[in-house]
């Protein structure tokens, strides 16, 4: 989703704006753009398209300047184009901003504003801003910003230039991220870590409704009672942003590939096997609080859903909570009893997501412990949160999620344990459930080593629209991530459903030309699934089974098979997802789909 970068230092700003905004692009974005200040004249370039051609636009314009702000937008307020590209300027072309998030109030916003006599371009949102800056300026413009973000509604990360303002950008932060990184002489400002990561490993997280203003010698934060803050400066792990394909075609393909390793930084140093329990620090805190409520609701969006969706079950077996998983974006229209018995568990790869954040800010006031399973650092849901977990599974590039998903899984698994273990859960149960964690990363290397046979797999069903992905229990959320996997990179329409739905429903579209990917592990539900298997051919389905059973039973139903290692029934989901992920993978590759961006999505979703 929409990602800002900013420079200020001593270099030229445009290749160190580009690279940036490049750095950015994984988010999903449509149009780019950049203002600068050049001779006194504000000079902004904007373009539909990738920042490729943003970069060709720049190139023959030498354009002198050490400082700037640029920007990838994802299309909110006003189609993709030019006029709405970011930045956006005011009616003298003397500010230039670009904006994260969205203003609610905007439109009565314009509307006073054009009332007064401002000129307005574009459709968006953002536009605003910039007016009402211009509106609100004497001769301060530190004043002018934070008297107009007072009148704004809505979440914003900003940045914003003046032509009378040479080697100053103004930051602002209320609800969408933005970071600050401090270089040698030379500071930058970002929404996402990964910009600045060939720049500077130093940050300092803004927080809501502070304001940053950089030089290229200084930069100092006040809140919006204009006291200078002291924060706290971080400085990031290499490897939690390293970007680089290593010879992988994708991203997606990559990370598919680095769950071995993604799923032991999970549990690594997080095991105590001889006691049966997991090891959290991040809980250490707030064990006391932990130990005593009664409930425990999850909330997440998109692919952290479903791994929520399957938490539910995990958190069930292990721990005698009652458990609650809900999306995000719906949390908030529930009439829910939450007090100090309650805990919200955020589950977050960007620790980002507008929806989610928005979720756990309800949950605060109404008094729930927050915990959080995040994976990017420092970022909002990690420090809104009471406690938490890290995945430490490094960056994930490919919008769709794959090694995040298993880690998640992972994680929820040991905080259910934690839980558990002060409850009812015996010591061997403890160290069974570890000890068969501790296997997984040998038994998804025998997973991938299959790659080539699930591609040929993949060959056969990549000409097919439809599908049902079916499963049961541990594995209905397997069946739903399975579908989303193959629905958001190939575009093919795909349904999860648990098995035993499918007759109330979907069963009447299957025929010939809508296969059923059916998760049949050896477990409880095996007997159950395979007489839905046996509905399915009877409407002349076709079928592709996975499974660890290789019995004849389930072979001489299934037009194709993929076998998986079989480990027990509660992380039988994580070996599962593995050959769905790669089924996905290889389906769009075939179909010519920009596999690591597809359309219309984005990694970080900072609008609700
Ligand atoms: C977007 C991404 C998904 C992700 C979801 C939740 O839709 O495309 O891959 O699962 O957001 O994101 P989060 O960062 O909160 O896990």
């Amino acid at each position: 989703m929409c990602g800002i970068i900013s420079y200020c230092g001593n270099r030229q700003a445009i290749p160190i704006l580009i690279d940036g905004l490049k750095r950015l692009e994984y988010r999903g974005y449509d149009s780019a753009g950049l203002s600068t200040v050049d001779k006194n004249k504000m000079v902004t370039i904007k373009t539909v398209g990738k920042v490729s051609q943003l970069e060709n636009k720049t190139a023959g314009t030498r354009i002198n300047s050490s400082f700037g702000i640029a920007h990838t937008r994802w299309a909110t307020h006003g189609k993709p184009s030019e006029t709405n590209a970011h930045p956006q300027t005011d009616c003298h072309n003397k500010i230039s901003i670009v904006h994260n998030g969205i203003i609610e109030n905007y439109l009565e916003l314009k509307e006073e504003l054009q009332n007064k006599g401002h000129q307005f371009k574009s459709q968006t949102d953002t536009e605003v801003i910039a007016h009402l800056i211009e509106d609100n300026y004497e001769n301060d413009l530190e004043v002018a910003i934070i008297k107009s973000v007072e009148r704004l509604v809505g979440t914003f990360g900003i940045a914003v230039i003046h032509t009378d303002y040479k080697h100053q950008i103004f930051i602002v932060k209320r609800g969408s991220p933005i970071i600050i990184g401090i270089g040698d002489n030379e500071f930058f400002a970002a929404s996402d870590s990964n910009a600045l990561a060939p720049y500077t490993h130093k940050m300092v997280y803004l927080s809501d409704d502070e304001i940053a203003v950089l030089n290229s010698n200084r930069f100092y934060i006040k809140n919006m009672k204009n006291e200078i803050l002291e924060k706290k400066i971080e400085i990031l792990d290499e490897d939690e942003y390293k970007m680089d394909k290593k010879g992988y075609e994708h991203y997606m393909l990559k990370e598919i590939f680095e769950q071995p390793e993604s799923i032991k930084n999970a549990f690594r140093g997080r095991i105590i096997l001889n006691e049966g329990v997991s090891k959290l620090g991040g809980l250490e805190p707030v064990l006391g609080r932990l130990k005593n409520i009664k409930k425990l609701i999850i909330v997440s969006c998109g692919t952290s859903y479903h791994a929520g969706l399957l938490g539910r079950y995990i958190f069930e077996t292990l721990t005698e909570l009652d458990i609650e998983i809900e999306l995000a974006s719906e949390f908030r229209y529930r009439r829910l009893k939450l007090n100090e018995d309650v805990a919200v568990l955020a589950i977050s790869q960007s620790g980002e997501t507008a929806d989610t954040l928005a979720a756990i800010k309800e949950a605060k006031r109404k008094g729930a412990l927050l915990l959080g399973i995040v994976n990017a650092v420092g970022t909002s849901i990690a420090q809104i949160t009471d406690a938490g977990v890290y995945n430490h599974a490094g960056p994930e590039i490919g919008v769709a999620s794959t090694k995040i998903y298993t880690s998640q899984l992972v994680i929820i698994t040991l905080i259910a344990l934690f839980i558990g273990r002060y409850q009812t859960v015996s010591f061997i149960e403890g160290s069974e459930l570890l000890t068969a964690l501790k296997k997984l990363p040998d038994q998804i290397k025998d997973i991938l080593k299959n790659a080539k046979q699930i591609e040929k797999i993949a060959l056969r069903y990549a000409h097919f629209k439809n599908f049902l992905y079916i499963g049961r229990l541990y594995n209905y959320p397997t069946a739903m991530e399975g579908a989303l996997k193959l629905k958001e990179i190939s575009y093919a329409h795909a349904e999860g459903y648990p098995a035993g739905e499918m007759k109330h429903g979907p069963i009447s579209l299957i025929d010939e030309n809508f296969p059923t990917i059916a998760i049949v592990p050896k477990d409880s539900t095996y007997d159950k699934m395979i007489n839905n298997i046996q509905e399915i051919r009877a409407r002349s389905g076709r079928i592709l089974s996975i499974t660890n059973d290789g019995e004849d039973k389930i072979k001489n139903i299934s037009d194709d098979l993929i076998l998986v290692p079989q480990t027990l029934s509660i992380l039988q989901p994580i070996l599962n997802i593995i050959p769905l992920q790669l089924f996905a993978y290889y389906i769009a590759k075939e179909k010519g789909c920009d596999v690591d961006k597809p359309r219309n999505l984005a990694k970080s979703v900072t609008v609700e």
